[in-house]
Formats: C-alpha cells, sequence, structure tokens
C-alpha cells in the first residue's frame, strides 16, 4: 500500500500533478471525516484515470453555523490511512488562508432558485458557500492537458445538480461523475450520521429507502407514481418526521407535478427525500426514468 503524497500548499498540488504528468486525472473533492461512502468514490476514480487527487478541506462558507464548522471533525491521520487503502495517489489538505488567500470572497456565486429549495431551504446559504469552494478546487486540481474528471457522491443530488450546473454555465474543463449511493444490506444509504441512530431508530430509518422504492418501482413500470403513497408510509412511523418527499426534474429540481398524480411516468425524474430520525436528519434519492 503506497502512502498518497500530501500536499499543503496550492504550488505543491501544481508542482506534484506536473511531475505526474498523467494522461487522466479523477479529482474527489471532501471535507475529509473519511467513510466508506468516500472509500466507494476514489475506487471509481482510481478505475478510471492514471491519478487520482482528493483534497481535504472543511469549508467554511457552507457551514451556517460557526459552531458546526468548529465541531466538524478532522482527522487527516486516519483520513490519510483510508485513502491510501484505496490507492489515492495524491491529497490536498491546503488551511484555509491557502484556499482563500484574498481573504473569504467578495465575489460569490449563487446558486439561485435551485440552492434554495429541499436542503437549501433548511441551510440558507449553504449552496452557494459550497459553489464557492467547488468552483476553486476544480482550478486548482486542473491538471492542463489530458482528461480531467471530478467524482461526486449521488448521495447529496441536490448538490451534484448545482455543480452540473455551474460546470456548464462556466465551461469548466471537466467531465463530471456522479456516483451511486452505497447502501447497508437492508437499504439505509450510508452516512457518518447513521453511527448516531439507535438500533430502533435504524430499523425505522429504512422507510426513506422503502418509500423510494415504491415509487421507483412504479416509474420503471411507467405507472403513474402517486407520490402520496409513499408519503403515507412515513406517517406509519412514530419514530421518522418527513421532511419532504418529493419527484423533481433532475436538471430543474422543480417538482414533477404533472408525473406524479395519475398519469403514467415517462421521462426523467428524481426522488428526493429527506426526514428526521430521533435527532438525525437523514436524505435519501434515487434517480428513474431514461
Ligand atoms: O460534499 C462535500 O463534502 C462538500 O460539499 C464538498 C463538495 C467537498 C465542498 O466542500
Amino acid at each position: 500500500m503506497k502512502t498518497p503524497k500530501i500536499c499543503k500548499t496550492r504550488a505543491e498540488l501544481k508542482a506534484a500533478i506536473a511531475e505526474a504528468n498523467p494522461e487522466s486525472l479523477g479529482f474527489v473533492p471532501t471535507m475529509g471525516a473519511l467513510h466508506e461512502g468516500h472509500g466507494s468514490l476514489f475506487s471509481v476514480a482510481r478505475e478510471e484515470n492514471e491519478l487520482v487527487v482528493i483534497s481535504i478541506f472543511v469549508n467554511e462558507l457552507q457551514f451556517n453555523d460557526a459552531g458546526d464548522y468548529s465541531r466538524y471533525p478532522r482527522q487527516l491521520d486516519a483520513d490519510v490511512q483510508l485513502a491510501a487503502q484505496a490507492g489515492v495517489d495524491i491529497i490536498f489538505a491546503p488551511a484555509p488562508v491557502e484556499v482563500y488567500q484574498a481573504g473569504l470572497p467578495l465575489i460569490r456565486l449563487s446558486s439561485g432558485r435551485m440552492g434554495e429549495l429541499y436542503e437549501g431551504a433548511s441551510r440558507p446559504g449553504h449552496f452557494d458557500g459550497m459553489l464557492a469552494v467547488v468552483a476553486k478546487l476544480l482550478h486548482l486540481a486542473d491538471p492542463r492537458q489530458g482528461q480531467y474528471r471530478a467524482y461526486f457522491g449521488q448521495k447529496d443530488a441536490q448538490q451534484v445538480v448545482l455543480i452540473r450546473r455551474m460546470v456548464a454555465d462556466l465551461d469548466y474543463p471537466v467531465q463530471l461523475r456522479s456516483v451511486p449511493i452505497v447502501r447497508s444490506e437492508k437499504g439505509l444509504a450510508l452516512s457518518s450520521r447513521n453511527a448516531l441512530l439507535s438500533a430502533e431508530e435504524k430499523e425505522a430509518a429504512l422507510v426513506l429507502h422503502r418509500a423510494i422504492s415504491l415509487i421507483a418501482d412504479r416509474a420503471a413500470r411507467n405507472e403513474p407514481l402517486n407520490v402520496e403513497d409513499a408519503v403515507g408510509m412515513f406517517q406509519m412511523e412514530p419514530l421518522v418526521e418527513l421532511d419532504y418527499f418529493t419527484v423533481v426534474d433532475p436538471n430543474t429540481l422543480e417538482e414533477l407535478a404533472f408525473n406524479c398524480q395519475d398519469t403514467p411516468f415517462t421521462g426523467q425524474g428524481l426522488i428526493l427525500v429527506a426526514a428526521t430520525v430521533g435527532k438525525v436528519r437523514l436524505i435519501d434519492n434515487q434517480p428513474i426514468g431514461d
């Protein structure tokens, strides 16, 4: 097992990429506290690229609460271990001043309406802050020649849609890949938050996947989705409080009201769900259609 090269500065990262001179580079931005879900992103990047670069950077701009930002786990040694096991070549682990060299940016990207819906409704400004750092990191890891691919987890579906849009709108020369959600045997989407659930809550949380599967199966048969049936499943689970369950257009995040009622489902959609189980907020999703 090879230990990844750790770069703390932009100059070190640039030099390490130039030295490798890869035909293809796979970049996976993260905030550290790495787990199996990240591991699957690294593995896909490893299969598809000559050089795999990840970043570990806790981005102040995407936290609504200063306390959450300071409490966010920082565990570089453990992260390096996991990255090494997944075959990562380079870890970019900069200090905030290295990323925001001119101070926190005065010119900001706006995620617009798409950033205010769903997760954005409970975390105002989160997606603008996320885009601010992803926009910079995509520049910093850009190999300037050869194939350039960036990998994001489908678990954060709204984030993926917004980054896709930013890359298209701002003409970033990078191919985006969203890597499917990793699930427990029973179907629970893997998340570091699952560790905070009791055994009983974990069982109750399976309703997210059951409800998604009900609607995804109907979509696969081109039946009307009747999303209300999925919403009803949450009412049977006293430990689970539903925030939203909806089917949206995967490019605009606008609700597919027409497809969700009594007309046969056609085209594409994205099922999105968020719910609180005990004290833990969970999200899940599934693309449906062609
Ligand atoms: O998904 C994350 O971990 C973060 O939002 C990202 C993409 C690394 C930006 O800070």
